[in-house]
């Protein structure tokens, strides 16, 4: 393990909250504004490795310690559980899962198990467990919302944040599901060897917010 703090970002918006977050601290964060393809960069005079890694990923490099932090969505904590500290909500990156479905369609009226498509099948899967309700998943990657379009779902969980792209398709919540923001998590075995710096620097990201 680096002697250095290791942080890994979820490239994005969520990246581009924490550089911020990290540039009214008062770091240094030319290198991180200006990095082209890069993807591992320094904080100057923090001793801090930045490094921008796809969400799931973020997890992955976090539970193998080869990162001590990341920064990721509390939609991929949720879908991708694991083992590794969750130590602060950083607000940001606010949004929510929902269930919707075609606008006037009945989800949850008829009979016969309703198919709900999403790209996060265990969060899916867990939210009806939790209503004792059957429901046959299918895993889609991207633009959820067209499966009830093109009619292989009768609805769907997916994020949602302004509303519009459920709006624009035709689509309406029918129920929330949970709500999601950006979370900072840590490699147990970090925690504690770095103790001390790991909390200095979560204490002033949470202070900075
Ligand atoms: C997410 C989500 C919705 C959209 C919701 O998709 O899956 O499609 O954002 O945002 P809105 O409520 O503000 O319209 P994203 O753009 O991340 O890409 P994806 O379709 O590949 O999941």
């Amino acid at each position: 393990m680096s002697d250095k703090i290791r942080i890994a970002l979820t490239k994005g918006r969520l990246e581009k909250d924490t550089v911020g977050l990290f540039e009214k601290i008062g770091f240094d964060v030319t290198e991180l504004r200006d990095k082209g393809r890069r993807l591992i960069l320094e904080v100057p005079g923090q001793d801090i490795e930045v490094v921008l890694a796809k969400a799931a990923d973020v997890i992955t490099y976090v539970e193998l310690g080869a990162c001590d932090l990341g920064v990721v969505g509390k939609d991929t904590i949720l879908e991708h559980g694991g083992r590794y500290f969750e130590v602060a909500d950083l607000g940001f990156g606010r949004c929510r899962f929902a269930l919707a479905s075609k606008k006037g369609s009945d989800f949850y009226g008829g009979v016969g198990v309703k198919t709900v498509a999403t790209k996060y099948p265990n969060v899916t899967r867990h939210f009806f467990e939790g209503k004792r309700m059957d429901v046959d998943i299918v895993k889609i990657e991207g633009s959820v919302e067209l499966a009830p379009l093109l009619r292989i779902a009768d609805g769907i969980v997916d994020i949602v944040e302004t509303g519009t792209t459920l709006k624009e398709n035709g689509l309406e919540v029918i129920e929330d599901v949970v709500p999601i923001s950006a979370r900072l998590i840590v490699n147990t075995v970090s925690m504690k060897l770095k103790k001390e710096r790991i909390e200095t620097l979560a204490e002033m990201m949470q202070k900075a917010l």
